[in-house]
């Protein structure tokens, strides 16, 4: 609860007007049917028009009264819980900001969704009608059974025995919907896991022609989302009309009974009227307090949900950091006897004791088969996810001693999967560094061998971007990528696969514009192309989690095997293309 108390304390006048604005509401409902009787008893009765005037303009103040405080308690109970939500949700929002890579592949896109939108807005709709209702609902219940009770005891009896009843039915009907609610909210979250899935994913699933078989994979999903709401909410369709059934047969035994009491003359046409607006006045309060507590229920479980984020261990901060200040200087890299696997608890590692040194300035290439845990490696470097054991050191210094911003403002990464952002060219680039003069961000341009397709566009650095750089072909995608990286100036470079779908020629002109005006910056290049990485000062040749040697393209040539494999089969496929 704690992580609403900041938004409630903000926005205190609305949590407290709201209620008492509806208790004031409630108050009128008490005096009207008391006017209405004197009205039939007294007035009526007697033929006193006067009191019958004085009475009557009564009710209209009073009605007028009910209406302004209906209107301002709705109003500050919808600004309450929509401020109360818009709060939570920019505080979940934040945390996820600050979640690392391990904690994100734990939780899946589709549910940090569902949790920062669905789930939000149960919290927001329950705070509505509690602040409606929490302090209108018990009012109106006392008040009116009270007053039931000074109009005619033994009627109120019956009122009560049917209350008992229905709250027991009440009672019974929350908890079994409860537990089917939390199923709900489940199956909602598999299907936008799916939905966002197959959207991210869209244009490669009309390459396959898959559409059909996503089409079929998400019907069944649809389906068990809409048969758990379908249980879920059937039960609360019976809510109403079992309070309109209790309302109609108290109705008609307080009728009966009355009845023979008027009758008899030990009570008036006018208390009945004023005795049955009580009753449904009771069986109003005690179904709108029922709501409260379904939506309770429902709120409870979307609550769990969003506390599982904010309270998220974060496994990657810089809490205990020793070394907040140092910045990265130089860009020497070490791996001393490093360690990891993505879940702890397994025992295969997927990267196995790896020792390695890097010099500032170096031009190092990691090679490997696919999945021999080259991308794992370089995610240690700037702390996407931190060794199980053994130490990473940058300039030395372990990186668990840096503040993360320092250590991640001098490591620039361009990962396998790069993405860019809808904006313009400019602002993209711009991401590495906000202040960068715009020679600086054309030299980056220059570098990554984006620059002359920049220019060829009309509009050049103001060219717009759709979501994730679409409008691009791949490998222009993967130069401004690069630019992106080069316009932070970091002292440490690290491409992750990231001219592969650029020309062998540009691909070379990208790794000579590096190696010539990048002198000092250490440069760690993963890549398939053997061609590639030829020329680097050091190659780290990589097979199922270890390193398996380290040394210049003649070296390696000369005594690593797998060094030797990737080379002639990759030499084998040149020559049969041409
Ligand atoms: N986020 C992740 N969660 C769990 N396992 C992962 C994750 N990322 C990679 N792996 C596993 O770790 C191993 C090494 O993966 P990694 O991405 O480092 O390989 P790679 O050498 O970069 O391969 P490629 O050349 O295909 O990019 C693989 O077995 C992979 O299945
Ligand atoms: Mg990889």
């Amino acid at each position: 609860m704690k992580k609403y108390i900041p938004a409630i304390r903000k926005n205190r006048y609305c949590f407290i007007l709201a209620p008492i604005l509806m208790i004031l509401e409630a108050a009128g409902e008490f005096i009207l049917p008391y006017l209405n009787a004197n009205i039939i008893d007294k007035g009526a009765a007697t033929g006193d028009i006067a009191y019958i005037v004085q009475n009557g303009l009564l009710m209209a103040a009073t009605a007028i009264f009910m209406l302004v405080c209906g209107v301002g308690g709705a109003y500050f109970a919808i600004k309450g819980a929509s401020l109360l939500a818009a709060d939570v949700r920019g505080n979940t929002f934040q945390k996820i900001q600050k979640l690392s890579f391990a904690e994100i592949d734990g939780f899946s896109t589709g549910s940090l969704i569902t949790r920062i939108t669905n789930d939000i807005t149960q919290i927001q709709n329950f705070t509505q009608s509690l602040l409606r209702g929490c302090c209108r609902s018990p009012v109106m219940l006392i008040g009116a059974l009270c007053m039931s009770f000074v109009l005619n005891p033994g009627l109120a009896a019956v009122i009560c025995t049917v209350m008992v009843l229905l709250v027991l039915l009440i009672y019974l009907l929350i908890r079994t919907a409860s537990p089917r609610y939390t199923v709900m909210q489940e199956k909602l979250d598999g299907l936008n896991n799916r939905i966002n899935e197959t959207i991210i994913n869209e244009r490669v699933i009309k390459s396959f022609v898959r559409e059909e078989y996503e089409k079929e994979r998400f019907l069944p999903i649809n389906e068990v989302l809409m048969e758990k709401s379908v249980r879920a909410l059937k039960i609360m369709i019976l809510m109403q009309p079992v309070s309109t059934l209790a309302i109609n047969v108290t109705t008609l035994a307080v009728v009966w009974i009355a009845g023979r009491q008027i009758m008899v003359g030990d009570m008036t046409v006018g208390a009945l009227t004023a005795f049955i607006t009580y009753l449904t006045q009771i069986l109003t309060a005690l179904n709108f307090l029922a709501n409260i507590f379904l939506q309770g229920t429902r709120a409870a479980a979307s609550n769990r949900r969003i506390s599982e984020v904010l309270n998220a261990r974060i496994s990657v901060s810089d809490e205990s950091a020793r070394e907040k200040e140092k910045k990265v200087t130089m860009g020497s890299v070490t791996f001393e006897h490093v360690s990891f696997a993505y879940d702890a608890a397994r025992e295969d590692m997927v990267l196995k004791d790896i020792n390695l040194q890097f010099l500032p300035g170096q031009f190092i290439s990691i090679v490997g088969s696919t999945g021999s845990g080259k991308s794992t490696l370089i995610s240690l470097i700037p702390r996407l996810y931190d060794a199980l054991s053994g130490t990473v050191r940058v300039d030395g210094t372990d990186v668990r001693d840096y503040s993360l911003r320092s250590l991640r403002d001098g490591i620039a990464v361009v990962l396998q999967k790069n993405m860019l952002f809808s904006g313009t060219i400019e602002e993209n680039l711009r991401w590495g560094n906000e202040q960068a003069s715009r020679e600086e961000l054309e030299k980056a341009c220059r570098i990554a061998h984006a620059e002359e397709f920049i220019n060829s566009f009309p509009e050049k650095y103001e060219t717009h971007l759709e979501q994730g750089g679409q409008n691009l072909s791949g490998g222009q995608r993967q130069r401004l990528c690069i630019a992106r990286a080069l316009v932070k100036q970091p002292k440490i470079l690290i491409l992750d696969d990231s001219t592969s779908a650029v020309d062998m020629a540009t691909d070379a002109g990208i790794r000579r514009a590096l190696r010539e005006e990048l002198g000092d910056i250490t440069k760690i290049i993963i890549a398939q192309r053997i061609s590639s990485v030829m020329d680097a000062d050091q190659i780290v040749v990589m097979n199922d989690g270890r390193v398996e040697d380290m040394g210049t393209h003649r070296e390696l040539m000369a005594r690593c095997r797998t060094y030797q494999e990737i080379y002639y089969s990759q030499k084998e496929k040149e020559e049969d293309a041409q």
